[in-house]
């Protein structure tokens, strides 16, 4: 679970508590002007529960006590009911409407977080990672496997067949995640949709409730090195290294710098021995990938990993080439 989506939840929860709450007593001074003997009954219900709390504290009949109490309580509420009633409010005029009836708007429930405050937290995580990636066009649903059909290359003759298993793949991967799922080396050319499905993964995890982060390589090296350096204020590394699941995008487009490499190195090696799992994809192939990176990186990669081949035509230039296609048509 994400720590600060799941503490503006907490936040957000708590808010709709006090607005119920203000809204309750906004409801009953309205009531208590408008029907004077709902406000008679409230007066004295008060003063009986008073009478309780001092027949607890001398320690007389207190179970007589409070069952009395408890017959004038459901008197008075049945005598309140018809009054609203009669003065033409709804019957639960008074009753404070809470969004979460089960949890009363608190977050939690049997001592455990209420499912409102899961579902609340997978929201936002899903929300702040569509503010920097485009989240809602790269989903399985918009993962169109006919780019692939009758498509080779040269190390694949058929591509489609290759793409639908990594499509079935990804998906599986998605809705039988737990922390003792594999990591994931994509390695393929621009274009294959690698992003796509990375996303994909993404959003269906975070709306789980699972503590997901996704960025590229690039991105995230340049945070941990400014922080590192003291440029800019952040645990970026940490959070990385302790993550549900981490998917580092595009590894091979930083710039190339020991620096970067020694970070690459602690990630993997870290998340291997707390035993997260890790999604890495790349451009990059094999072979680049040893010419590279330490032989050390790339032997974990291989040996540790489950590797997934991207093969086919960069989607991106097709759908291009399309859309050009149909405008020309447009205008003819
Ligand atoms: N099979 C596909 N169906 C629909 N759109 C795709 C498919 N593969 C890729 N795309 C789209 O093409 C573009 C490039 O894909 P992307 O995932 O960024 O490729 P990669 O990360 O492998 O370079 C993106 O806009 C992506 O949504
Ligand atoms: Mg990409
Ligand atoms: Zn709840």
């Amino acid at each position: 679970m994400r720590t600060a989506a799941f503490n503006k939840a907490l936040e957000i929860i708590n808010n709709r508590r006090v607005k119920a709450k203000a809204e309750n007593d906004r409801h009953f001074s309205e009531v208590e002007r408008s029907v004077p003997e709902i406000a008679e009954i409230n007066r004295q219900l008060s003063r009986t529960s008073i009478e309780i709390l001092k027949a607890i504290s001398s320690g007389n009949n207190v179970q007589g006590q409070i069952k009395a109490m408890e017959i004038k309580n459901r008197q008075a509420q049945d005598m309140v009911t018809s009054l609203l009633l009669s003065a033409g409010y709804p019957a639960d005029y008074l009753e404070t409407k809470f969004t979460c009836p089960k949890c009363k708007d608190t977050g939690f429930y049997d001592g455990k977080r209420c499912s409102c405050l899961e579902e609340l937290a997978g929201k936002i995580a899903v929300a702040e990672l569509n503010e920097t990636s485009p989240l809602k066009l790269c989903r399985f649903d918009t993962f169109d496997l006919s780019y692939f059909k009758g498509v080779q290359t040269n190390e694949d003759d058929d591509c489609y067949t290759t793409m639908s298993n990594n499509f079935e793949y990804c998906k599986r991967y998605a809705s039988s995640f737990s922390l003792n799922s594999p990591n994931i080396f994509i390695s393929g050319k621009t274009g294959l949709g690698k992003t796509h499905l990375s996303l994909a993964i993404a959003e269906r995890l975070l709306e789980q409730g699972w503590d997901v982060l996704y960025d590229s390589t690039n991105n995230y090296l340049t945070r941990i090195e400014s922080e590192y350096y003291g440029k800019s204020e952040g645990d970026t590394l940490d959070v990385l290294l302790n993550a549900d699941l981490l998917i580092l995008d595009d590894l091979g487009s930083e710039y190339e710098k020991t620096f970067y490499t020694a970070t690459i190195y602690n990630i993997v090696n870290t998340r291997l021995n707390k035993s997260l799992p890790t999604i890495i994809s790349t451009n990059l192939t094999p072979v680049e990938m040893e010419m590279r990176y330490d032989a050390r990186i790339v032997s974990r990669l291989m040996t540790m990993y489950d590797y997934l081949k991207f093969t086919g035509k960069d989607v991106r230039a097709i759908k291009a080439s399309r859309n050009s296609k149909e405008s020309i048509n447009m205008y003819r």
